[in-house]
């Protein structure tokens, strides 16, 4: 097969710089420490009853009050051992462990009255289900350092049936809950346990950088409304790996705040890096960037996926009056099956907050590449739908070839340039432009970056 000289070069200098190796795989430089922290108490020792029934929300909070003092002597571990911990929403303090043991299951309270009310984030202006206040989360970290949540293979279960009816029935008074969210915190891990059945989302960091996702295995059933597995929030360097998420909806959803209040807040989630991850979405997307992206989103990294039984496998979602950027994204060897829209890029996508956002304010979507990515059993395999004034750009694909269920339409496009090579079934000519100025394509961007810097 001929290649045209920008592919070969970009084979070349990926090889030689390890674009594919630990090497350049700069934004999961994030290694926590993880050493046993000097002092540990038991949630028993502040009279919680693991029965299921007995609510524990004061012995969680009396035990974190405690444990605060410790902040300052080498931190400490909160152990929760096996049984079953009932529980309202609680907050968490710097330089923890909470550790549940194999066994030891965190139960969200279904009553709504457990669950504090709070102000909406200032990048969304407004909860993002209802307007006005939403509920608190199941566990919080406000203003933290060095958190962990961890254990062997404990779970966090939030119940979240309850949640999913209100909100199918119109019944809530604010947006859902989610079950662990960390505000404007640092060096943060969340490892080893299983989550089930979320209100809403799962993990959801908002403005915090150093995030350690890892080893974690995240369900909620096929039919859940919008539930959300890891949500990456106007924070940066985080790293998600080695996990399995199955959601009613998106899998992993990378977000930056909601039209005129992402664009004031002003906080872009950047550098983040995903890679050996099982997802499934049944009603959305396994890897969703926005629709909220108002602060942007760049320099993400994923690698090594595999999406099955899922509406759609990789979205950018956006529309007018949000504002911001998705640029500089990087992912390759992905592994589709039974996944209707394999590729989207959609630009009327999502609703406004409210009627004050600008309609002018046009998203850029620009330098975004996919490279080894299969599929089987794929109904619609591209459906890149720009902005017409602001059409999509550098959209490269490499390598990708979808198994088709139906031959007729399997690629529409338009308000959309971007390059190509080896993709089967053959994309649309907006996708085919000619290599000879390839060069606005991302990896090749970073493969001459790094090694200018390389060999410097
Ligand atoms: C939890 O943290 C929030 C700040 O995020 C604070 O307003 C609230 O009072 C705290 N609740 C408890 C029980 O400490
Ligand atoms: C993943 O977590 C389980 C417990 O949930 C643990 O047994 C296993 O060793 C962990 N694997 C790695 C690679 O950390
Ligand atoms: C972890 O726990 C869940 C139930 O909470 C169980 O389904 C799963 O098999 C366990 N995984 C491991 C590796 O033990
Ligand atoms: C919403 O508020 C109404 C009136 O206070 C209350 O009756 C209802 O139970 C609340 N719904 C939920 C889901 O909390
Ligand atoms: C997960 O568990 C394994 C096995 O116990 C342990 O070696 C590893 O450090 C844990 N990982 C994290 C990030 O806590
Ligand atoms: C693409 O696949 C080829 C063959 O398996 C491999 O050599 C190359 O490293 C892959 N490239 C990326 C960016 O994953
Ligand atoms: C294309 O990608 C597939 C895996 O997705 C890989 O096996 C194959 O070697 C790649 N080809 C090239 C030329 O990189
Ligand atoms: C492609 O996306 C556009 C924009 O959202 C939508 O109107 C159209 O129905 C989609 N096409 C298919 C076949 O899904
Ligand atoms: C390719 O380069 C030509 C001239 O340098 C420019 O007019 C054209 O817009 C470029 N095409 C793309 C898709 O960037």
């Amino acid at each position: 097969m001929k290649m045209p000289v920008a592919l070969l070069l970009l084979l070349a200098l990926s090889n030689a710089i390890g674009i594919n190796g630990e090497k350049s795989s700069g934004q999961c430089d994030y290694k926590p420490s993880l050493d046993p922290r000097p002092h540990s108490v038991s949630i028993l020792e502040f009279g919680a009853v693991g029965d299921g029934k007995t609510l524990n929300t004061i012995a969680f909070q009396n035990a974190i009050f405690y444990l605060k003092s410790f902040a300052d002597k080498g931190g400490a571990q909160l152990y929760v051992p096996p049984g079953k911990w009932l529980t309202g929403s609680f907050n968490l303090t710097s330089h923890l462990t909470l550790f549940l043991e194999k066994g030891a299951v965190i139960l969200g309270s279904q009553d709504p009255s457990r669950w504090d009310v709070v102000e909406p984030l200032p990048s969304y202006g407004r909860g993002i289900e209802l307007p006005g206040k939403r509920y608190r989360s199941l566990i919080n970290g406000y203003k933290l350092l060095d958190v962990v949540i961890t254990g062997d293979n404990g779970t966090i279960d939030g119940q979240g049936s309850v949640w999913w009816e209100w909100f199918n029935s119109h019944s809530l008074n604010y947006s859902r809950p989610h079950l662990v969210e960390f505000i404007e915190s640092e060096h943060l891990v969340v490892s080893n346990l299983t989550f089930l059945n979320a209100p809403a989302y799962n993990i959801h960091p908002v403005y915090c950088s150093n995030v350690l996702v890892q080893n974690m295995s995240l369900s909620a059933p096929p039919k859940s409304p919008y539930t959300i597995g890891i949500v990456p929030d106007s924070s940066n360097n985080v790293c998600i790996e080695d996990s399995i998420i199955e959601m009613g909806y998106d899998a992993i959803a990378l977000k930056s705040g909601w039209d005129e209040y992402g664009i004031s807040y002003d906080r872009a989630t950047r550098d983040v890096h995903i890679r050996r991850v099982h997802l499934q979405s049944s009603s959305g997307s396994s890897i969703a960037f926005g629709s909220e992206m108002s602060g942007g989103i760049s320099n993400v990294r994923v690698e090594q996926v595999r999406q099955y039984n899922s509406f759609s496998g990789i979205e950018f979602r956006t529309t007018k009056g949000r504002g911001g950027y998705i640029k500089g994204i990087y992912i390759s060897d992905v592994e589709m099956e039974n996944v209707n829209l394999a590729l989207g890029a959609i630009g009327d996508c999502g609703l406004h907050p409210d009627d004050k956002f600008d309609p002018k304010a046009l998203p850029v979507l620009d330098q975004i590449t996919l490279q080894n990515v299969t599929g089987t059993n794929i109904v619609i395999a591209g459906n890149f739908t720009g902005i017409q004034e602001s059409p999509f750009t550098s959209i490269c694909l490499f390598n990708v070839s979808l198994m088709v269920s139906t031959s007729s339409k399997s690629w529409i496009c338009s308000s959309v340039v971007g390059f190509s090579e080896s993709v089967f079934p053959e994309p649309c000519p907006e996708l085919k432009s000619p290599y000879s100025n390839s060069s606005s394509c991302y990896s090749l961007l970073i493969s001459y970056g790094e090694s200018a810097t390389a060999s410097l």
